[in-house]
């Protein structure tokens, strides 16, 4: 069992990263085996738009940090997604992720249906969001990102962490620590079973 854990949060520390470390120690103590990637410590590029994923490759051009985590995103069997909310999105560090994940996409413009995903099936998704709003606020996120793990098969599961002002780094976010520990428990007892 393969987690992949990609945080989108500068704040190493921060509380999106703590919910997602606390999802990962749960997934750990199920036996499954972890791969963390701390976008804003690696060096990538965002996406080109240059296209040689649908035109002369099945995998994203580039060669950089990122060529790496796209590569793991193959092999897990969870992948789980952090960032904070900043003006309304992910942060720019996962945008431009999330951008360069085009390259897993088969694209036909002459089907009914133009994409396919490139990713093997079965993959669990996991987005965990902080946000210093009400819980009402940046729900279009969630359903954006829903329509993309459609594209990649993934089936999505969401942890939106609410009323967190910046800078509150040591914020208490114990209940969404537990949350991502049962969510834990569930995904990785569904996967051995
Ligand atoms: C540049 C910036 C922009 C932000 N924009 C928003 C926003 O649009 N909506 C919101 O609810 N919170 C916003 N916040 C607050 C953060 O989303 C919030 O503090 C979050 O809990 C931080 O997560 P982290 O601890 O994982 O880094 C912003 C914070 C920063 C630094």
């Amino acid at each position: 069992m393969k987690i992949l854990n990609i945080i989108g949060s500068p704040r190493k520390k921060g509380t999106s990263a703590r919910i997602a470390q606390s999802f990962v120690e749960t997934s750990q103590e199920n036996g499954a085996s972890v791969k963390s990637y701390y976008l804003n410590g690696i060096n990538y590029r965002g996406c080109q738009g240059c296209e040689a994923c649908h035109s002369k490759l099945d995998k994203c051009v580039l060669k950089d940090d990122l060529e790496e985590v796209l590569d793991a995103m193959r092999e897990a069997d969870i992948i789980v997604f952090s960032s904070p909310v900043y003006y309304g999105d992910t942060t720019g560090q996962f945008k431009s992720f999330l951008d360069r994940t085009w390259s897993h996409v088969e694209v036909n413009y002459e089907n009914e249906n133009p994409y396919t995903s490139r990713l093997p099936e079965g993959k669990k998704a996991v987005l965990i969001l902080s946000q210093g709003d009400v819980e009402e606020k940046h729900l279009d996120i969630v359903e954006r990102f829903q329509f993309f793990m459609n594209l990649y098969g993934l089936e999505l599961h969401v942890i939106r962490a609410t009323g967190l002002i910046t800078g509150a780094a040591n914020a208490d976010v114990t209940a969404y620590e537990e949350e991502a520990n049962m969510l834990a428990n569930q995904l990785t007892q569904e996967l051995v079973s």
